[in-house]
C-alpha cells in the first residue's frame, strides 16, 4: 500500500459510522493522521484508536460553539449528516433549522476554521458529502434537500477562493449508500409513501438505479482518497455522482 497521504492531517466528520468511518479508514491507511469528530464520543474513540487517529467528541449542531475553532488539517471532509422525512406542512421548523445548522452552517464554519492552515502551507483539500440530493430534489425531504443544494454552493465558493492557495473543494453525490442512516428512514418512507417498509428499497431507493444495488461505504472511500490526493489537484469546483445511473 502507497503512502500517498503521509504526513497529511485529516479531519472526518461524522467519522465514527458509515461513510465516514471509511473514510477515516482509508485516509489512515494512506498514510494520513485522522481525527474523527463525531457526536458518538465512544464510537468515535473506538474508531480512532483502531486507525492510530484521534478522536474529536463535537456537536456539530453547535454551530456557536465552532465559531471560535481553529483548525490544522490538509484535508477536511464534511460528512456528518442526518435525515428527517415529511411532508412541507408538518415539517417541524425547528427540525428544519437543526439541519441547516449540522449540514451546511457546521461545514461552513469548518472551512473557515481549517482555510488559514491549508493557505500557509498551499495545499489543502475540501471533501463535502452531498448527495443526489444535492443536484435534484425528492419529496418529503425538505431541509435535507435544502441543506445538500447549500452545501454545493460553498463547496463551489471555496474552490474559487482557495485555487490560487493550492485548495481544491470538491462534492461527492451519492445514491442510497448501505448504513444506518438509510435503515433509519426505511420505515419514514414507507409512511409517507403509502407503501410497505419491505418494499421501499425496491419501490423509492433503487427504482432508477441502473445498477440495483445501494452504493457501500468504502466505495464512496475510495473517491475521497482519490480526491485528498496530490494526483487530483486539478478538481476543483466538482460534484460527483456515485449513484449506479441513478441521474444518468
Ligand atoms: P451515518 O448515520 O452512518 O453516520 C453519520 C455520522 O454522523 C454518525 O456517526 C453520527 O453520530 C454523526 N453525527 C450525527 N449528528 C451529529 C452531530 N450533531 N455532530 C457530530 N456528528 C454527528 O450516515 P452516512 O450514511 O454514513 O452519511 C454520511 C453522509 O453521507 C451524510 O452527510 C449523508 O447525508 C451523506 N449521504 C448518505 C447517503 C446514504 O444513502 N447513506 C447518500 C448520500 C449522501
Amino acid at each position: 500500500m502507497t503512502q500517498e497521504l503521509q504526513g497529511r492531517r485529516a479531519l472526518v466528520t461524522g467519522g465514527a459510522s458509515g461513510i465516514g468511518e471509511a473514510t477515516a479508514r482509508a485516509l489512515a491507511a494512506a498514510g494520513a493522521h485522522v481525527i474523527v469528530a463525531d457526536l458518538n464520543g465512544d464510537a468515535a474513540e473506538a474508531v480512532a484508536s483502531s486507525i492510530g487517529g484521534e478522536a474529536w467528541r463535537v456537536d456539530l449542531s453547535d454551530t456557536v460553539a465552532l465559531e471560535d475553532v481553529s483548525l490544522d488539517v490538509d484535508i477536511l471532509v464534511n460528512n456528518a449528516g442526518i435525515q428527517h422525512v415529511s411532508p412541507i406542512e408538518d415539517f417541524d421548523v425547528e427540525r428544519f433549522r437543526f439541519i441547516q445548522r449540522l449540514m451546511l452552517e457546521a461545514p461552513f464554519l469548518l472551512v473557515r476554521a481549517a482555510l488559514p492552515h491549508m493557505y500557509a502551507g498551499g495545499f489543502g483539500r475540501v471533501i463535502n458529502l452531498s448527495s443526489v440530493h444535492g443536484l435534484r430534489a425528492s419529496p418529503f425531504k425538505v431541509a435535507y434537500v435544502t441543506a445538500k443544494h447549500g452545501l454545493e454552493g460553498l463547496s463551489k465558493v471555496t474552490a474559487l477562493e482557495g485555487g490560487p492557495h493550492g485548495v481544491t473543494s470538491n462534492c461527492i453525490n451519492p445514491g442510497y449508500v448501505r448504513t444506518a442512516l438509510v435503515e433509519k428512514q426505511i420505515a419514514d418512507q414507507a409512511r409517507v409513501h403509502g407503501i410497505p417498509e419491505s418494499e421501499v428499497v425496491e419501490k423509492i431507493m433503487l427504482t432508477e438505479s441502473a445498477v440495483k444495488r445501494m452504493v457501500e461505504p468504502e466505495e464512496v472511500a475510495s473517491l475521497v482518497l482519490w480526491l485528498a490526493g496530490d494526483r487530483a489537484g486539478m478538481v476543483t469546483g466538482a460534484s460527483y455522482t456515485m449513484d449506479g445511473g441513478w441521474s444518468a
